[in-house]
């Protein structure tokens, strides 16, 4: 096990970007970076033993900064997803967040994901990463630290730990948007890879995505994946949750509500033989496929683009917009309490 320091490179304002390789015993690694504590690359085996990065992203750092781009593997808060109107009430008190899309927040809304984090602590199979967020910075509530520890052993579990500590109550839904394509070849989308989700229901949007507060069953829809299917066999049927031509993107509510650690989805690909379980005792996983990516973006990592359908992002989560939703569930930060949720993708293989 080891874990190396390298320089990444510079931000257009001269900043460096610092890269951490922590290698298991087997060669697998992940490569973590100091800008939004993201994860940069991981090289999982297939079903021959054979490395292969599984993530997408870019090679120069300034890419990860635009929001366009889609938070290529970039940590997410402090609200990750949407926040209608860019308001909430909370505790008796009426917040503001940025309106960065449309007429609601998205992600927190300002530079959260994109500023180098401090790094705190490191060891031969772990990084905490670590950012200060001041009291209304984006509008959110309380002088808040979040830490990330991210562990990666010998059993190919990407472990990742988010904790908050604030000094009034407040809200936080801490996510990793990272893009996984199991098949280790550039030119792939991910229609081709089999998924299982944990859930029953679904929260049901209007048609700018926004939680309407109502949760719709998966039974007998495209939205089921309670049994495994094929990404790509259903995602461009019509369907009201579903925007016409960019396919799922959507927030399912797992069967675990009460905060235990369970298996939330799995995904497959059958060619490579990798297969990816992912674990949280957070409520929600958001399925988004990357339909908002261009279809004609030329930049990503090697000969890989960050492109239309290329990867697919698994977010644990607490409901979109729960914020504004009672029905929602939902555990919020205490003051000078540390909040804690932690999520992990279990790396396998058969064939
Ligand atoms: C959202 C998408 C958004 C993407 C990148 C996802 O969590 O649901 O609508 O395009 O993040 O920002």
């Amino acid at each position: 096990m080891s874990c190396e320091k390298t320089l990444f490179g510079k931000l257009k304002s001269g900043e460096e970007v610092f890269l951490y390789k922590i290698t298991n015993m087997y060669g697998a690694s992940v490569t973590l970076q100091t800008l939004g504590a993201g994860i940069h690359s991981l090289f999982v085996p297939d079903k021959n033993g054979k490395l292969d990065d599984v993530v997408l992203g870019f090679d120069e750092p300034d890419f990860y900064t635009d929001p366009d781009y889609g938070y290529q593997g970039l940590v997410v808060g402090r609200w990750a997803n949407r926040i209608r109107d860019g308001k909430f009430t909370f505790e008796g008190k009426e917040y503001n967040t940025p309106k960065n899309q449309g007429s609601w927040t998205l992600h927190g809304g300002g530079r959260f994901s994109f500023t180098n984090w401090d790094v705190e602590e490191t060891g031969d199979d772990y990084i905490v990463f670590s950012r200060f967020s001041p009291d209304g910075e984006d509008g959110f509530p309380g002088n808040f630290t979040m830490k990330v520890k991210y562990i990666f052993g010998s059993d190919n579990i990407l472990h990742i730990e988010y904790s908050v500590l604030c000094d009034r109550d407040t809200v936080a839904n801490p996510t990793n948007h990272a893009y996984f394509n199991l098949s280790g070849k550039n030119d792939e989308t991910i229609e081709n890879h089999t998924l299982m989700i944990n859930a029953d229901y679904f929260t049901e949007t209007d048609e700018s995505q926004l939680p309407t507060g109502e949760l719709g069953e998966v039974k007998g829809t495209m939205m089921d994946f309670t049994t495994p299917h094929k990404i790509g066999d259903r995602i461009d049927e019509p369907f009201r949750a579903i925007i016409d031509g960019i396919g799922y993107d959507n927030n399912y509510c797992l069967r675990n509500k009460n905060g235990d650690f369970e298996l939330a989805a799995v995904l497959s690909e059958e060619n490579s033989g990798r297969i990816m379980e992912v674990y949280t005792d957070l409520p929600g996983i958001q399925l988004y496929c990357g339909g908002w990516l261009s279809k004609g973006f030329t930049a990503g990592k090697g000969e890989s683009r960050v492109t239309f359908r290329r990867g697919v992002a698994l977010e644990t989560q607490f409901y979109p917009d729960s914020v504004n939703h009672k029905n929602f569930p939902v555990r919020y930060v205490k003051a000078n309490e540390e909040f804690r949720t932690v999520t992990q993708f279990r790396f396998k293989t058969e064939g």
